[in-house]
């Protein structure tokens, strides 16, 4: 795919990988980078030949996102700011609700906005370099891209409000304690471990994997009765799909299946 000036797109037949291309920066999200990981994940999702799973890491050894661009955000007024903090938000709706998985592959810092566009992706893996945090209050800031929610919803309110309030850095294997990050695997190892699990995803049927991101997302904020009627009409659905046939035949024929996504 071309057309990006700030991020590396590579297809490998279902899977896609993106890379945030901004090295001499860490990576740092200005809003050229925030408008073209949008548009990427736009036309990723509208595709055709979508792909089954996303994997999202950064360039370089250093940084996955270091955070929001700082030089870019210290001329900005309170109006520039909420669009900035708007067009964020968008691209973590827009992430979220691609019909496919997109793995964090977090190679370094993810700082600020960068651990923010990790959370607002499916999961995170996370080499053993990587550093996470909320440092927005070192520089008289708060969370804008959705740290002060996700980040409460993934590790609870009480050690999300302890990184928003410290700015502290947290190594990956606390990370992986407080349930922000799923696995920690040696940094050579971090794009394989990422790829194994998203091949192992790519081989499902994606229609069940859409619907249960789908639900799982939709059905986290609402009350259990509303999240389980959300379910029960996405699980009704998929018996129209001819996946759902082939599936359920497949394992009574005792035989691998062959998904195609419809
Ligand atoms: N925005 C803009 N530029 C950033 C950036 C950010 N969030 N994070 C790093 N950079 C730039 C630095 O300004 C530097 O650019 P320069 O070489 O032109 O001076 C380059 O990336 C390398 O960063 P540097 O600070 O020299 O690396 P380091 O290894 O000494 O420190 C960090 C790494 C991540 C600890 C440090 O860069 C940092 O604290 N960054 C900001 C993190 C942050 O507050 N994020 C939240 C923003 S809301």
């Amino acid at each position: 795919m071309t057309g990006y000036e700030t991020l590396l797109v590579e297809r490998q037949e279902s899977l896609a990988l993106v890379t945030v291309n901004r090295p001499d920066k860490l990576n740092a999200l200005n809003r050229q980078v925030v408008s073209e990981l949008t548009r990427l994940f736009d036309a990723l999702s509208a595709e055709d030949g979508a792909p089954r799973v996303a994997i999202l890491t950064g360039a370089g050894e250093k940084a996955f996102v270091a955070g929001a661009d700082i030089a870019e955000m210290s001329t900005m007024s309170p109006a520039e700011a909420k669009a900035f903090s708007d067009a964020g938000h968008a691209l973590g709706a827009r992430i979220e609700t691609a019909p496919f998985p997109v793995i964090a592959a977090v190679n370094g810092f993810a700082l600020g906005g960068g651990c923010e566009l990790a959370l607002a992706c499916d999961f995170i893996v996370a080499s053993e370099r990587a550093k996470f945090g909320q440092p927005e209050v070192n520089l008289g800031l708060m969370p804008g891209f959705g740290g002060t929610q996700r980040l409460a919803r993934r590790v609870g309110l009480g050690l999300a409000r302890e990184l928003v309030y410290s700015g502290d850095h947290i190594g990956a294997d606390r990370a992986a304690a407080i349930g922000l990050v799923n696995e920690v695997v040696a940094p050579e190892r971090l794009l394989e471990r990422a790829r194994e699990l998203a091949t192992k995803i790519a081989s499902k049927a994606p229609l069940a994997i859409a619907a249960s991101k789908r639900v799982m997302l939709r059905g986290f904020d609402a009350d259990l009765a509303t999240a389980n009627e959300l379910e029960a009409t996405a699980f009704a659905t998929l018996f129209g799909s001819a996946d759902q046939r082939e599936g359920t035949s497949a394992f009574l024929e005792k035989r691998k299946p062959k998904f195609q996504g419809r």
